[in-house]
């Protein structure tokens, strides 16, 4: 949990110093409630919604009812009921209803700019880096090119051969990249056609198992056999699972297994990737879908932030929870049948 900045304590203070004016107030000069109080009464509640949003006008609207609640009870002659007991109990709902309202107008008003900051950030982001992939692309593919016609005049026992194989490899390596993050910036073209999603994952397990077995990592299928077909861009889509799946297998320890099942959800089809690696640490949660964000030495981070990308393009979802009772984490991918 994040702790409250300075700030935030400080305006803390501040409207329970109000709540405390008011209580006082109300105890001190009991029957004079006039435009004076009501502005106190208003302040601090308007306050806790202005500063924290829903979840502040919610706890001040429950502690200004607490503090008033005795107040109104004492004062409202509820046998012989008039306008001014009916006017009392108005204004507190009144004040509630203004409170809730400004608290989810804030809320509001703030997850929006939160996305248009985002929209700014990914757009400055996805400019650089593809001007950047650009200019990177041509003299790779040449390094990579020259370089392996070298290295295949060399005779195998040469020292420099070993060199040169380390060489094409790191290339080919940053060529990946390159074309990440190329792929990362361009805006998506989807060109749906029908496909079969446990299909899919059959023809992605087979290309994955030499990465599986490389990592020791055994991958297991438990696809459902009610799953309808699905519109989507088939190549796409298993891009987006390719990424997931491969993150999977690297967090896992050797030896385990990463599971891979598919069900079908209303009108979705669910797509769940379980391991058993270390989870994602409670700060990262909110990093790992964005762009550069990595935790390993050879990472690029962008994989996830593309299979979003695609998903969210396919109208779909992606989100993750840790295992429940054991260690690790699944992925979950929802995509609309049609
Ligand atoms: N299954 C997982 N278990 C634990 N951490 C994960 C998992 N998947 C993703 N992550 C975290 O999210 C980060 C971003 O992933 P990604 O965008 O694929 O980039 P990369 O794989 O290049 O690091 C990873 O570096 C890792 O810290
Ligand atoms: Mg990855």
């Amino acid at each position: 949990m994040q702790l409250p900045s300075k700030k935030d304590i400080f305006k803390i203070i501040l409207i329970g110093l109000l709540f405390i004016v008011i209580a006082l107030s109300h105890h001190f000069f009991k029957g004079h409630e006039h435009i004076f109080f009501l502005f106190f009464f208003y302040l601090p509640m308007i306050l806790s919604g202005f500063w924290f949003g829903l979840k502040g006008s919610i706890v001040a609207c429950i502690i200004m009812l607490f503090l008033y609640m005795p107040h109104l009870i004492s004062n409202i002659s509820w046998n012989n009921f008039s306008q001014k007991d009916l006017d009392e109990i108005l204004e507190v709902l009144m004040s509630i209803t203004i409170a809730v309202l400004l608290g989810i107008l804030i809320d509001r008003e703030r997850e929006y700019n939160r996305q248009l900051l985002e929209q700014q950030r990914l757009a400055a982001i996805g400019k650089t880096v593809s001007e950047i992939a650009h200019d990177m692309k041509t003299p790779l593919m040449s390094i990579g090119g020259f370089v392996t016609q070298v290295a295949r005049k060399i005779p195998e026992d040469d020292p420099a051969k070993k060199k040169l194989d380390i060489v094409i490899e790191e290339v080919s390596r940053l060529e990946k990249m390159v074309r990440n993050m190329l792929e990362f910036s361009k805006s998506i073209n989807i060109n749906k056609s029908e496909v079969n999603i446990n299909r899919l994952i059959e023809v992605i397990n087979e290309s994955i198992q030499e990465i599986a077995n490389r990592s020791k990592v055994r991958i297991i299928l438990n696809l459902s056999p009610e799953l309808s077909n699905i519109m989507a861009d088939e190549e796409k889509l298993k891009r987006a699972l390719l990424n997931v799946i491969t993150n999977a297998i690297q967090a896992s320890p050797t030896d385990d297994s990463v599971v891979i099942s598919t069900e079908k959800r209303k009108g979705n089809v669910v797509i769940k990737i379980k391991d058993h690696g270390p989870g994602i640490r409670d700060d990262q949660k909110e990093l790992i879908f964005k762009t550069f964000f990595t935790t390993k030495e050879e990472g690029t981070g962008l994989g996830l932030a593309i299979s979003k990308k695609i998903i969210e393009a396919h109208g779909g979802k992606i989100s993750f929870y840790p295992n429940n009772g054991e260690p690790g984490t699944t992925f979950v991918i929802e995509l609309p049948i049609k």
